[in-house]
């Protein structure tokens, strides 16, 4: 027996080195992390159980029967984070740059399957060089098999990607499927065709970095959903992201425990300048109304800048933020906004993390780039994604709720649940000035002095608009309350809200506007 056991002990070990101690220092010295490295941050100590760990290649082509790695370049299995059972895959780019080949999809199916059949969140560490060359279509085939299942799982289990590493060619839409995507700046790479493609077909000069790397997806194209500055800070914000959600759709988040003591935030009445067109930062608002800890876990920071979305706790209850940013655009709603919140908002509805909206826009950004870009199709996303959403949903309007984009972000018309404005609210079809430019044009063009008598108008307008009054008589707000009672009123909404049952009509799926 205790030469049986020797045996077994010898394949670990041969299993730990993947590719060898020579490939190992490579990645080191790329100030990359080894596939079990990260896994050994992510996962808490001891609970990492492996699966698959002496599974090998079966291709013959190419002599590649006589080198053979235990594990295929992926190691996977499951652990916890936090207590809390997660399936992990880590791709080992020490064996054949851990590119993928049949065994290789087929361990990652394994944990795939695994994850969805016991309801845990999935965890994919990315690290590969793509296709396993050498097996050919076996290797697209186990893509394909991947995929399907990314499909599958969708809003039924958290899927969560990082890439630490190249992820090229096909290998970008598996991620892709996933519910987020976390980048490491520098080291990490995605695009469909690489730099040497690009300049054949297109004559464009771009390296890597500039390409698919991390600060390229999270600012120009919003691949990405977070930055990280190396993979340590990209482990310990998946895990604190993991902290936010549940372990699937059938699931609550986890609840925090939460005494409740003086919840006034005088800070709050000072935000909103008393000049309608001046900015104000709405993180300000978040700060001031949301736990202390853990703060705000911003997702697509660098993207659509103009609203912001993110997890954060009130009263100890998990809950997916969406805010108009004044201080960008004025806050405006434009395509890349919208398709932003649309899908954060849908994340949260799948998993049941209940929705707070803070509201200041001035409508949807006008030209030709956007019409001619289908700024009617992706606004329609957001108006979409807030009207099938059945988990709780409370907005605060801050200051501006103007036109279409009043409707579009969580009205009481479309299905929120509690509708709160500050005594700053203008909820109204347009801005004071347009709207008397329009109405009052004739009087205007008549007047002696017609920029006084458009003051005149605009006054008159502001006086019965722009305020929330009108909205408030009507129900379409359920209070108006001071700035400073912001959170408690919150705490105690989402906690009325706790036990809300709303279920949408039987249907296939829906059809969003894509
Ligand atoms: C087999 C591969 C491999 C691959 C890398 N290797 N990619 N082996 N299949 N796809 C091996 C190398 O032979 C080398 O082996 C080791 O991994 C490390 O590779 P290097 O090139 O030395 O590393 P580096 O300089 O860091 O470059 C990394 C790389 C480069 C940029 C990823 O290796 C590369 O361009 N690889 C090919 C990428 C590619 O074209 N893949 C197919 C994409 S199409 P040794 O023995 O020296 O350690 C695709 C389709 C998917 O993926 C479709 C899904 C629908």
């Amino acid at each position: 027996m205790d030469k049986k056991i020797e045996q077994l002990e010898q394949k670990i070990a041969e299993a730990h080195l993947g590719g060898g101690q020579r490939r190992i220092d490579s990645q080191h010295k790329k100030g990359k992390l080894t596939a079990r490295e990260r896994l050994h941050f992510l996962l808490d100590e001891g609970s990492f159980e492996e699966t698959g760990m002496l599974v090998t290649h079966r291709s013959t082509e190419f002599g590649l029967e006589r080198e053979k790695y235990l594990g295929d370049g992926v190691v996977t299995g499951y652990g916890t984070i936090n207590g809390r059972l997660v399936y992990v895959f880590s791709q080992d780019f020490t064996v054949f740059g851990g590119s993928l080949s049949e065994t290789h999809a087929e361990k990652i199916c394994k944990v795939m399957d695994l994850a969805v059949q016991n309801g845990a969140p999935l965890i994919g560490l990315n690290d590969s060089g793509g296709a396993r060359i050498q097996e050919g279509v076996v290797s697209l085939g186990g893509y394909a098999d991947i995929f399907y299942r990314n499909v599958k799982a969708s809003g039924v289990i958290p899927q969560i990607s990082a890439i630490m590493g190249p992820c090229a060619g096909g290998a970008v839409y598996s991620p892709a499927m996933t519910d987020f995507i976390f980048m490491v700046e520098n080291t990490s790479y995605m695009f469909v065709t690489g730099p040497n493609v690009v300049k054949t077909v297109t004559h464009e000069e771009v390296t890597a970095e500039e390409l698919g790397g991390a600060n390229t997806h999270a600012s120009k194209s919003g691949v990405t959903h977070f930055a990280c500055a190396n993979e340590v800070e990209c482990i310990n914000q998946i895990k604190q992201l993991v902290s936010f959600i549940p372990q699937n759709c059938e699931d609550l988040p986890p609840l925090n425990e939460y005494i409740i003591s003086d919840e006034t935030r005088t800070a709050l009445n000072g935000i909103v300048p008393n000049n309608a067109n001046q900015p104000y930062d709405m993180h300000e608002v978040i700060n001031n109304v949301i736990d202390e800890d853990p703060g705000f876990q911003e997702v697509h920071k660098d993207f659509a800048e103009n609203i912001l979305v993110g997890f954060a706790r009130i009263g100890g209850r998990s809950i997916g933020i969406v805010a108009n940013q004044p201080a960008v655009l004025a806050g405006v709603l434009d395509i890349d906004s919208s398709t932003k919140a649309a899908r954060f908002v849908r994340f949260c509805d799948a998993f049941n993390v209940p929705l707070l909206v803070f509201e200041d826009v001035p409508g949807f950004l006008p030209g030709t780039d956007q019409e001619w870009n289908a700024i009617i199709s992706n606004g329609a996303k957001l108006l979409y994604a807030f009207s099938e959403a059945t988990v709780p949903r409370v907005t605060v309007i801050t200051r501006k709720a103007y036109g279409g984009a009043y409707d579009v972000m969580n009205s009481k018309h479309i299905g929120a649940d509690m509708n709160f404005a500050w005594p700053s609210a203008e909820i109204a079809v347009m801005g004071a000035k347009g709207a008397a430019e329009i109405i009052f044009k004739k009087e205007i063009k008549e007047a002696k002095d017609p920029a006084a008598k458009l003051k005149e108008k605009e006054e008159e307008y502001i006086e019965h608009f722009a305020n929330p009054y009108r909205a408030a008589e009507r129900g379409y707000i359920d209070e108006v309350i001071k700035p400073e009672d912001t959170r408690m009123k919150l705490i105690r909404a989402f906690s009325m809200l706790e036990n809300k049952v709303a279920n949408l009509p039987r249907k296939k799926h829906g059809n969003i506007p894509l």
